[in-house]
C-alpha cells in the first residue's frame, strides 16, 4: 500500500470468516483433483424447490426486474408477519419487518443500529462467529458466556452491567443443533425485561427441529419491546444463493434499519423477494429434507458414537454436530486439520465458536453415500 495510506482501524477488529476460510481450504485440494467431502458447509445440499424457482422466473419474465421499497414488497412482509404471528406467536404487522438481502445483512443492521462504542453485548456460546465480529465492527465488546448444551442463565445474570446493552441468541443453535426449552427462553426473557436489554433471536434453523419444539422469544408477554427477530429463507427453502431474510423489530428499530439498507443494500432482489412470498406459501415441499436430515442426524451420530474419539451429544435441531475430540490427543484445530490432509474430509475447528478446542463442527448437509464414505474412512483410520 501507498505509505500513510491505511486501511480503517476499524479493520483491525475483525477476523476472516473462519467457516469459510475451512471452506476455502477444501475447495483448494478439490482443485487439485483430491475428492474431499465437504462436512464444513452450512447449507443444504437439496435444490431450492420447483415452485420457488418458477415464481422467480415469471416475475422477471414479466418485467419484475427493478428496485423495491427499501423495506421489501408490501405483499411479502405481509406474508412474513402474517407466518410470524401465526406461527411464532409475534405481534407484529408489516410495519415491523424489514425484508434484506440474507438473514447475515438483517444482524449486521440490527447491530449497527443498537450498538454504541463501549456497548456490551451478551452472547451465549458457541456461538456463529459473525455475532462476535459484527459487535467488534461496530465497537462494542462482546462477553461471551459458556452456554455448552445448556444456557447458562446464572452466567448471563453475572455478566449483566450497565452498559449491558444486547443479547444474542440463536435456536436451534449453529454449530451445537442445540433447542433451547422453554424454561430456559422464559428465564432469558425475565432477565431481558428486569434489566432492560434488547434480545436479538436468530431463528434461522426453527424449522430444522427434530424433537422438541420452537419458541420464540418475542412471543411472550412484554417482550415485544425488546425482541429483534430474525430469520431467512437461506436453510428451510434451500436457498443460500438467493439472499433473502428478513428482521421483525419494534417500529423506531425497524426504521432505523430501513435507513442503514436504504443507504448500503437498497433493497432484497426484487424478483428474489416474489419467490420469497412463493415460498412461504403452505405448499412449499420442507417436509422430505426435513426428514431427511433427521436420517442423516440419526446415522452420523450413531456411527460416530462407536468410535473412542468422539464424544456426541445428539442434538434436537439444524444440520450440525458438535463432538469432543479431546480424546484423540489434539485440539480442534489439529483435529481438522488431520481430517482433511489425511483423508480429505473438510470440517471446522471449534475453536472459531467462542473457543471450543475440545470441539470440532460436522454439517451433515450432505449426501448419506458422503457421509458413510466419511465414515469409513475415519474408522479405517483409528482402527
Ligand atoms: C446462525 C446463523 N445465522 C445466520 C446465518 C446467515 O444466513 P443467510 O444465508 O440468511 O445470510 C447463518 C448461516 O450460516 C447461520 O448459521
Amino acid at each position: 500500500m501507498v505509505e500513510n495510506l491505511r486501511l480503517a482501524r476499524r479493520m483491525l477488529q475483525i477476523k476472516e470468516s473462519g467457516t469459510l476460510k475451512a471452506m476455502s481450504k477444501a475447495k483448494e485440494l478439490q482443485a487439485k483433483g483430491i475428492k474431499v467431502i465437504q462436512l464444513d458447509v452450512g447449507e443444504p445440499d437439496f435444490p431450492t424447490p420447483i415452485n420457488i424457482i418458477k415464481s422467480a422466473e415469471k416475475a422477471m419474465e414479466n418485467g419484475f426486474t427493478h428496485y423495491t421499497p427499501s423495506a421489501g414488497i408490501l405483499e411479502l412482509r405481509e406474508a412474513i408477519a402474517n407466518k410470524l404471528r401465526g406461527e411464532n406467536g409475534l405481534n407484529v404487522n408489516k410495519d415491523n419487518i424489514i425484508v434484506t438481502p440474507g438473514s447475515k445483512q438483517a444482524i449486521f443492521y440490527a447491530i449497527m443500529a443498537l450498538i454504541d462504542e463501549g456497548d456490551e453485548v451478551i452472547i451465549p456460546t458457541p456461538a456463529w462467529p459473525s455475532y462476535m465480529e459484527i459487535v467488534s465492527l461496530a465497537g462494542g465488546r462482546v462477553r461471551e458466556i459458556p452456554s455448552y448444551f445448556k444456557l447458562n442463565i446464572e452466567g448471563i445474570k453475572e455478566a449483566i452491567n450497565d452498559r449491558t446493552k444486547l443479547i444474542i441468541i440463536n435456536s436451534p443453535n449453529n454449530p451445537t443443533g442445540y433447542v433451547m426449552n422453554r424454561n430456559e427462553i422464559k428465564a432469558l426473557a425475565e432477565i431481558a425485561m428486569d434489566s432492560k436489554i434488547f434480545v436479538l433471536s436468530d431463528e434461522i434453523y426453527e424449522k430444522l427441529i427434530y424433537e422438541g419444539e420452537h419458541i420464540s422469544i418475542g412471543s411472550i408477554p412484554g417482550m415485544e419491546e425488546i425482541t429483534l427477530t430474525v430469520n431467512g429463507f437461506s436453510k428451510t427453502y434451500a436457498m443460500t444463493g438467493w439472499r433473502l431474510g428478513y428482521i421483525a423489530a419494534p417500529k423506531p428499530i425497524a426504521s432505523a434499519i430501513n435507513k442503514l439498507q436504504q443507504h448500503s443494500a437498497s433493497c432484497a432482489a426484487s424478483f428474489v423477494q416474489m419467490a420469497g412470498i412463493e415460498a412461504l406459501n403452505p405448499n412449499t415441499p420442507v417436509k422430505p429434507m426435513i426428514e431427511e436430515f433427521k436420517r442423516r442426524r440419526d446415522y452420523i451420530c450413531s456411527a460416530l458414537e462407536k468410535l473412542s474419539w468422539f464424544k456426541i451429544h445428539k442434538p434436537n435441531g439444524a444440520f450440525y454436530i458438535f463432538p469432543d475430540i479431546s480424546s484423540s490427543g489434539m485440539n480442534s484445530d489439529e483435529f481438522c486439520d488431520m481430517l482433511l490432509e489425511k483423508l480429505a474430509i473438510s470440517t471446522t475447528p471449534g475453536s472459531i465458536f467462542g473457543g471450543y478446542n475440545k470441539n470440532i463442527r460436522i454439517s451433515y448437509a450432505n449426501s448419506m453415500e458422503n457421509l458413510k464414505e466419511a465414515v469409513l474412512r475415519i474408522e479405517k483410520l483409528i482402527g
